[in-house]
């Protein structure tokens, strides 16, 4: 039976490099018996300027229904003025938590061709390899009490809040400690338990559920601030870091430059199994809607397929195929293509058609 695909490009550079990742689904379906039903729909900005809203419910539903949803990136300058639930980034942030999408998988690896481009000294990236497990339907971005109030002076107040369970920590946990067993087996939990209440129960919860289940798991703990500081000193000392929403998201775009450019990283968001196997999920690049260098040709859409790649992995179990593209992936960097984000000073620049077309070529060629 067909796997049911739901594409939703979104905003800025998102469709630009949803083109290249597509391109490479017809190949796999025509020359690897990649059996897909495909849809797609608009969301962020795209679907505001013609629906009036950064998603629509049927839209949610489909998701639900789809074996995997291959996300773009959301967010557009435009409509920076609209109040705060009609933004387009509301869009990806409906999609997790409507669908209990609680995992955000980032692995951070270094390609070796591209140990020029990464901000740091070579000696401190070369075969850097971590991932990190971000909470993402929790935390200060769903808490509650929000919002901004006048107060009686005429002032005005804003407020978002931390807030986690033990449910909430000890699932993402789960998913950390499964993914290290599969790694280099350890895991470095990561919060603010020097002053957050959240950060405490989040240390204990992690710590209690490693001795009941995890002891072949190394764990360790780290205060986030610590954390962004270790991650420019010595990355390489990280196999698995876990952490909560607003921390992983931030520490997520720092890690990524240590590889060379954001235009490098994927990302899976994984929910809970549904009970008859299938676990909802969502791939999406972490670079978000590069707005401005949208609509230029310009964009990277190595991250993009990339998530197709653990697409294909996760929710597909179709190894062969991921195994492939992220092989094609490297070869063409190895051959010296570059997009303008990775390039070094005075290399030659490709196009992201370019790009994209190179690694369904050397797809051919190695297959
Ligand atoms: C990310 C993005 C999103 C987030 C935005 C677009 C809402 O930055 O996926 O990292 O903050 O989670
Ligand atoms: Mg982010």
């Amino acid at each position: 039976m067909a796997y049911k695909l739901l594409l939703l490009p979104g905003d800025g550079i998102g469709p630009e490099v949803m083109v290249q990742a597509l391109s490479i689904i017809r190949w796999l379906q025509d020359h690897r018996d990649l059996d897909v039903e495909l849809d797609k729909d608009l969301v962020g900005g795209a679907s505001l300027a013609v629906h009036e809203v950064p998603i629509r419910d049927e839209v949610i539903e489909k998701a639900k229904e789809a074996d995997a949803v291959l996300f773009g990136s959301v967010g557009d300058p435009k409509w920076k003025d609209v109040s705060f639930d009609r933004r387009p980034e509301v869009a990806i942030l409906r999609l997790r938590k409507d669908l209990g999408l609680y995992a955000n998988l980032r692995p951070v690896r270094l390609f070796d061709p591209l140990l020029s481009a990464s901000a740091l000294k070579p000696e401190v990236v070369k075969g850097l390899d971590l991932m990190i497990v971000r909470e993402t339907v929790g935390g200060v971005y769903f808490g509650e009490p929000r919002g901004i109030e006048t107060l009686p002076d005429g002032t005005r107040k804003g407020v978002n809040t931390e807030v986690y369970t033990t449910p909430e920590i000890e699932r993402v946990a789960r998913v950390a400690f499964e993914m290290a067993r599969l790694r280099d087996g350890r895991v470095c939990s990561v919060e603010k338990c020097n002053v957050m209440e959240s950060g405490l129960l989040w240390k204990e919860v992690v710590t209690d559920l490693h001795r009941r289940d995890y002891q072949d798991v190394e764990l360790s703990h780290m205060l986030a601030d610590n954390c962004a500081m270790q991650l420019v000193r010595a990355p390489r000392q990280f196999d698995v870091i876990v952490t909560g929403n607003l921390f992983g998201d931030i520490l997520s775009d720092l890690a990524s430059m240590l590889t060379g450019s954001l235009g490098m990283l994927p990302s899976a968001t994984l929910g809970s199994d549904n009970g008859s196997g299938k676990r909802a999920a969502l791939y999406e690049p972490i670079h978000g809607s590069a707005p401005d260098i949208a609509g230029k040709g310009i964009a990277n859409p190595l991250a993009q397929i990339l998530s197709l790649a653990m697409l294909l992995r996760y929710s597909l179990q179709r190894t062969g195929d991921a195994d492939l593209i992220e092989m094609a992936v490297t070869r063409v960097l190895e051959d010296g293509l570059r997009t303008a984000d990775i390039a070094t000073k005075g290399e030659a620049m490709v196009s992201t058609e370019e790009m994209g077309q190179a690694v369904v070529k050397k797809m051919s060629e190695l297959a």
